[in-house]
């Protein structure tokens, strides 16, 4: 009976804690009370501070309520209803310079920070407060609460790849926009590769010009993208100039959101060679690849660039270059950190040419990854000379790491663990748990990739490793590579919901984390989603299909990781799937020309797509 009780009290314990509300990420501490506060137009917006940012935080929370058809009127007197925003005369230590404390009752909601970055965040869940199926109606019903919140990490970023793909500025502000919603308050903008160079660098204008444009070609990169043909215009691609790059500058901030740009040297330098093929060894004409074929992956590890894309590191002009672009990047860029890249960078070229042999016998630097290292430590130099942080891929820690370059781990944690221990910064952003173009759901129905990562998997993320000292850990982020990711629907598509598992990740307490909440939580904000006309991917609603052998016999077992769902199945080609087979074990897959049919389903209606597999794909499936 003992057990009982307290298995109730623990699940009293836990719907208290958990299931009261629905914010993403889940803030610190959150209390529910009875009071509900009728926001409505009788409402005013009290700004108790002269803080320009606050104001223009306030100004935002103010569309946002007439997107959803209340008109609050800002005014310094109090009103029967008033929603109050201020900042701490004196600071609360707790809070941080982002965390915030909201509270909601039947007549006040005060939202209170140290600084104007935490007033944001507060308005961020206030926001998400607002029930979706009421965001239409005259007046909304917000449950009282007590919220005491701040993050755990300083660096919540998304990284968003604008070279494979061009996004206009439109596509770029909405892309902030979202990840300000949910709290993340790092935009690393990938802003030049072998695809295309996109900022407009004033004194090298041929990087616009000639770097910024290719050839147009659709579907799938790789080989069934041929390189541009003799004579054939350039045509896809575009660049932001620097009063729009500003203008997106200006617009994060408001959001809370400081942008990392990133120019990626010395390798993914095929757009910078394309308008200054001097800037390489063999200073033979290039093109900006259009997507196409141009190296080799043996598959282990290795890789060879069939066309050169590297700066020349034992060329002097490669530094002029490098120092112009950097000037005029710091210039627009008002944040602490400047992204060098550094990754993949084939040193083919280097080891086949004789003066960057000399250049190294004469430095006495002793291989290709020594060379690497003299250049970034080089860039770290410039980029310190300009009151900047450098920050590369951790490929800059080959052959020796910059004085002060913080590391982007991204091949594991490994770099990160290494470059932590030498004391150095580190933001955690491994393919295993955090890149966004991998895909997410069940190969036979997702836009493949050469390799997945599901919401599950990215949710189980922990960026600080046993091994280091967690003062070095700034953070984390995901990644949105473009090569399979050509439209703004796909982007949001592809990064949510994997972002709502990394912004949680990043921002609520470690012990806090609980994937039946967060499932929960997530249903809501696809509502949320759904209401504003985006989709984005449900995959996780969906079966995952293992497929094994027992003796001879081919056999499937179907779960999925939401709660109070059931998975139906067929496996002799018909319909109807629902009602037919309702699965409850694992099921031999007979032989024969027949496919698995299998659906989710909950309260008798479809959730996520149904899945379509032929015995021959699924015998592909079993695990050598
Ligand atoms: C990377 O994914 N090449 C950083």
């Amino acid at each position: 009976m003992k057990k009982i009780l307290l298995s109730f009290l623990l699940v009293a314990l836990f719907q208290h804690m958990y299931a009261q509300h629905s914010i993403i990420p889940a803030p610190v501490n959150y209390e529910s009370t009875d009071a509900v506060f009728a926001l409505d137009n009788s409402v005013s917006l009290n700004i108790a501070t002269g803080d320009q940012q606050v104001q223009r935080h306030a100004e935002l929370f103010q569309s946002f309520l007439k997107n959803n058809g209340i008109d609050v009127a800002v005014q310094t007197k109090k009103t029967e209803k008033t929603i109050i925003v201020s900042l701490l005369k004196k600071e609360n230590p707790t809070l941080g310079s982002e965390g915030y404390t909201l509270s909601v009752d039947e007549k006040t909601i005060t939202i209170s920070a140290n600084k104007a970055a935490g007033i944001f965040n507060g308005f961020q869940t206030l926001q998400q407060l607002v029930p979706t199926e009421l965001e239409t109606a005259a007046r909304i019903n917000i449950g009282g609460c007590e919220i005491i919140d701040y993050p755990r990490f300083g660096w919540r970023g998304l990284m968003m790849d604008v070279s494979r793909h061009f996004f206009s500025v439109d596509e770029v502000k909405a892309y902030i926009d979202k990840m300000a919603e949910y709290k993340f308050n790092v935009f690393h903008w990938h802003l030049t590769d072998d695809e295309g160079w996109r900022i407009e660098i004033k004194s090298l204008p041929k990087l616009t010009e000639v770097g910024a444009w290719r050839v147009e070609r659709n579907g799938r990169f790789g080989e069934n993208r041929p390189y541009p043909k003799e004579g054939e215009k350039a045509t896809y691609g575009g660049f932001y100039t620097q009063e729009q790059i500003k203008d997106i500058v200006k617009y994060a901030s408001e959001r809370n959101v400081t942008i990392v740009p990133e120019i990626d040297f010395p390798g993914h330098s095929m757009a910078v060679l394309a308008a200054y093929p001097e800037l390489s060894t063999k200073k033979e004409a290039k093109f900006v690849n259009p997507g196409s074929k141009f190296a080799e992956w043996p598959g282990n590890g290795t890789f060879k660039m069939l066309i050169e894309n590297t700066l020349n590191p034992a060329d002097e002009k490669v530094y002029e270059f490098v120092d112009k672009v950097f000037t005029e990047v710091a210039q627009l860029f008002p944040g602490q950190y400047i992204h060098m890249g550094g990754d993949e960078c084939y040193h083919g070229y280097w080891d086949e040419d004789p003066a960057v042999q000399k250049f190294m016998k004469k430095n006495k630097i002793k291989d290709s990854h020594e060379l690497q290292s003299y250049f970034v430590k080089r860039v770290e130099k410039i980029v310190s000379s300009k009151g900047k942080k450098m920050i590369g891929w951790d490929e800059i820690l080959e052959g020796g790491l910059a004085d002060g370059a913080a590391v982007m781990s991204w091949r594991g944690m490994k770099g990160g663990i290494e470059a932590a221990k030498m004391e150095h910064e580190v933001v955690m952003t491994p393919t295993t748990f955090a890149y966004l173009d991998y895909t997410q759901g069940d190969k036979s129905v997702e836009n493949a990739i050469y390799a997945s990562l599901s919401l599950e998997k990215s949710y189980s993320f922990e960026p600080i490793p046993d091994e280091v000292d967690p003062k070095y850990i700034l953070g984390g982020q995901g990644n949105l590579w473009t090569e399979v990711i050509p439209n703004l629907p796909y982007a949001f598509y592809m990064t949510y919901p994997r972002a709502f598992a990394l912004t949680e990740t990043f921002w609520s307490p470690k012990e806090k984390k609980n994937w039946d909440s967060f499932i929960n939580r997530t249903e809501t904000h696809f509502s949320k989603f759904d209401a504003a006309n985006t989709s984005i991917s449900k995959a996780v609603l969906e079966p995952i299909i293992s497929i094994y052998k027992e003796g001879d016999k081919l056999m499937c077992a179907l779960k999925n990781n939401a709660q109070n769902t059931d998975i139906y199945y067929t496996i002799d080609n018909t319909y109807p799937v629902q009602f037919g087979q309702k699965y409850t074990a694992p099921f031999e897959i007979p032989a024969g020309d027949l496919s698995l049919r299998t659906q989710t389903f909950r309260s008798n209606k479809p959730l996520g797509r149904a899945l379509l597999i032929h015995r021959t794909e699924l015998e592909k499936r079993v695990k050598k």
